[in-house]
């Protein structure tokens, strides 16, 4: 058992908190965020994420988890202390390091006996030493206080599941002390096999920036494909389906649709390209922003599509959108490509009724003047075209012959590849499913 803190308790630091306490750490965690951590004391996780908040109640009355707002009951009460807050897009795509260097400010006067700082932040190559060197200046206890870099690759969705057991752990150290430290707070993973790859700091760090730079190249690669299959006629699923089988190439991460948002990839792959252009390496930032123009490329052809299905004008037209979350099973709104088609969609005079199953909380408080339907049939009420932008499975389950009662015009425009055509279009519907041809996605035979 390690006496453990964690510093920022968002979608990364909360789940971190609550999966070590159930690994059965001693943990405390602090946040600058009064409100968060008076919630997250009290049991209510701030934020949706299937099973987290049950774990979190079980380690808060085991009383293996605290939460604090004091820096000083932190400082001294960790062995490690792992970094967990936001590293949000700064000016020209460059991370914002701000919240690191504060967490890192703060901490530092309060660590009087030797310890590890360890940090699960995304950050650009180099960030761990310049942080190191930061917090030895001003910690009481000087080179004592170690740094590490732990990248975390949770999925929003899957947090506890990913926290508990990762595909691996990458570990940046610096000394043996520090990775045998590490090896005890994980000893639980380690002993059920998760591979550690232990290496140094700047390698660590880049590990998840690469992660999540091939992950996204992935996705902009597929719908890249889906534009040439439009073009051509062609069918981007099955062609999906065809490379995936390769099993150099991998069936997952290579579904066509709207592309990638949220908290992570969009302002990993600007980050990552502010670094490379610093590095002077044009190849990758070629690369990269291909693969960001690729991705924000996707939302114009929807847009286009809605335009074209409401009769060539959104103007005064209604406009029903399912999903609002940036993925199914979270209610993040980061970098959210059904937001920012609202936000377009309204920008072209459309009448923008939106539905999602546990998004609209924050989708009200992020945008108060969009519509917020209590159910799809609310939001499709009168809608000259049905956008369907998240794919959670509540939609799949929708009956396309009930909705249709109520729209004004039965099309809609499948931009997550996922809905059952054929059930729509023998419904009556007109589906155009982004990268299929409307001669195939549109059938009304049934036949592929
Ligand atoms: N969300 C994910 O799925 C995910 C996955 C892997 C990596 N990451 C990375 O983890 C980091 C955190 O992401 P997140 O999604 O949890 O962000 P978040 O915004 O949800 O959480 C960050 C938290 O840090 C707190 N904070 C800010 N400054 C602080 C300070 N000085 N002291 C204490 N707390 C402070 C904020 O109040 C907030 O609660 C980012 O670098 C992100 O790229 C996130």
């Amino acid at each position: 058992m390690t006496r453990v803190t964690v510093i920022g308790t968002g979608y990364l630091g909360l789940t971190h908190a609550v999966c070590m306490a159930d690994l059965g750490h001693e943990v405390l965690a602090i946040d600058v965020d009064e409100a968060k951590i008076t919630m997250a004391a009290g049991g209510q996780a701030p934020f949706f994420e299937p099973g987290l908040e049950p774990l979190l109640r079980k380690n808060l009355d085991a009383g293996t988890l605290r939460f604090t707002t004091s820096f000083a009951e932190i400082g001294d009460f960790g062995e490690v202390h792992f970094l967990c807050v936001g590293t949000p897009e700064g000016a020209s795509g460059k991370a914002d390091l701000s919240f690191v260097d504060a967490a890192a400010d703060a901490l530092a006067p309060h660590l009087a006996s030797p310890c590890l700082i360890v940090g699960k932040s995304t950050v650009p190559v180099g960030t761990a030493r310049r942080v190191a060197r930061r917090v030895q200046a001003a910690a009481p206890a000087g080179a004592a206080v170690e740094m590490a870099w732990n990248p975390e690759f949770l999925r929003e969705g899957f947090a506890v599941a990913d926290s508990l057991t990762p595909d691996r752990i990458v570990l940046g150290v610096t000394s043996s002390r520090g990775e045998e430290l590490m090896r005890q707070v994980y000893a639980t993973a380690l002993a059920s096999g998760i591979p550690l790859l232990v290496m140094d700091l700047e390698t660590a760090e880049l590990v998840k920036v690469a992660a999540n730079a091939f992950l996204a190249t992935k996705i902009s690669f597929i719908n890249s494909m889906a534009e040439v299959c439009e073009q051509a006629g062609a069918d981007v699923m099955p062609l999906a389906e065809a490379l995936g089988y390769d099993t150099r190439i991998g069936r997952r991460f290579l579904s066509p649709g709207l592309g990638y948002g949220g908290g992570c990839l969009p302002k990993d792959v600007r980050a990552f390209r502010a670094t490379a252009s610093d590095l002077g390496v044009d190849s990758l930032v070629s690369l990269l922003t291909a693969v960001d123009g690729i991705n924000l490329g996707r939302r114009d052809r929807v847009v286009e599509l809605a335009e074209d299905a409401a009769g060539g004008t959104l103007d005064g037209k209604r406009v029903a959108v399912l999903g609002i979350a940036f993925k199914p099973n979270s209610d993040d709104l980061r970098e959210s490509p059904s937001l920012d088609i609202c936000d377009r969609l309204a920008a072209r005079g459309a009448i923008v009724s939106v539905h999602d199953p546990v998004a609209m909380p924050n989708a009200a408080r992020k945008r108060p003047g969009l519509l917020c339907a209590e159910s799809v049939s609310a939001a499709a009420e009168g809608a000259h075209v049905l956008l369907h932008l998240t794919e959670w499975a509540d939609y799949r389950a929708i009956d396309p012959a009930a909705l249709a009662k109520v729209v004004a015009q039965r099309v809609i425009i499948d931009a997550r590849c996922c809905l059952d055509a054929d059930l729509w279009s023998s419904a009556g519907w007109t589906v155009r499913v982004l990268g299929r041809p409307l001669s195939v996605s549109g059938r009304s035979d049934g036949r592929r």
